[in-house]
């Protein structure tokens, strides 16, 4: 199927207060187990080939692999480059045929990120590809588990909010709300009613970033107040690795990988779905 261009979908969750997941994949068997659970639900799903993950898998080798299986698939997947604060990245994804982008400004003083999201939206608008921007810093890690917490982070302002997506064109803005990349030591609180000013004075939908180990009540929470887009990372790791872990007795003895990576794409599918179904469960 064609591959799920532009903000429509995104759009119509925020109206409709569901969200869309992103999914976060480093390999083959990730990427195949995101489609597997686009499929099965019958929901658009942004599949998310990152930039840290290219230093794991390469970025022609992963963004080839998601391409392919998106395109091949029968589900309405996007495909989604995650936290790059590169503009040449963030332009060989666009040229490759991804269908949106994310620049990370977040670490920068507000006027250049400004400066480096305007560069970024101006390029991909070009090709029709939508860009997320984000505002305020998440704590914790990408790619690992620190059991960070929100203190950590810096949360978004929200007039400066709205000053940001005006002056730069973005069109989806992930928040630091008190989320938090990766798992963390105590459950999350999210500062809903910051959310909800942010909501009332942004114009386009916004993002949730460390959707990962969420108490269910703050996830739903936050799609009633303008969450379109929600990216989840270590959920799926710790499916995989799971599912590595309990395999092994069995497949270590004839060094059997196949029904290794099997019982890992299994895992992540199950758990996708399941995520997927929740956020379109209408908060
Ligand atoms: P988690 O690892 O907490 O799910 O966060 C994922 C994420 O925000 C990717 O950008």
């Amino acid at each position: 199927m064609m591959l799920l261009y532009g903000t429509d979908a995104l759009t119509a969750a925020a109206r409709e207060g569901t969200a869309l997941p992103g999914f976060v994949a480093y390999n083959l068997e990730t990427v195949q187990a995101i489609v597997a659970a686009a499929e099965t639900s019958g929901r658009p799903v942004l599949l998310q080939a990152g930039s840290s993950a290219f230093r794991h898998a390469g970025r022609e080798a992963l963004m080839a692999l998601a391409l392919d299986a998106a395109r091949r698939s029968t589900a309405r997947i996007g495909v989604h480059l995650d936290h790059s604060r590169d503009l040449a990245e963030i332009t060989a994804c666009i040229e490759a045929g991804y269908t949106s982008v994310m620049v990370d400004g977040s670490h920068l003083p507000f006027a250049e990120n400004v400066a480096l999201t305007r560069a970024a939206v101006r390029r991909a608008h070009d090709a029709g590809v939508w860009v997320e921007a984000e505002l305020g810093a998440l704590a914790g890690d990408e790619d690992v588990s620190t059991r960070a917490t929100a203190a950590g982070g810096s949360m978004t302002d929200p007039g400066q909010a709205a000053e940001f997506v005006a002056a730069t064109g973005a069109d989806a803005l992930a928040v630091a709300v008190g989320n938090v990349h990766g798992f963390t030591a105590e459950p999350v609180r999210l500062d809903l009613d910051r959310l909800e000013r942010i909501g009332a004075l942004v114009p386009v939908p916004l993002v949730l970033h460390g959707a990962s180990g969420l108490p269910e009540a703050e996830l739903l929470g936050a799609l009633r107040r303008g969450v379109a887009k929600v990216n989840v990372n270590a959920e799926l790791r710790r499916s995989y690795l799971a599912a590595v872990v309990s395999v092994l007795p069995e497949a270590l003895p004839g060094s059997d990988t196949v029904a290794t990576w099997s019982a890992a794409r299994d895992a992540v599918t199950a758990t996708a779905l399941r995520v997927t179904e929740l956020l379109a469960s209408r908060g």
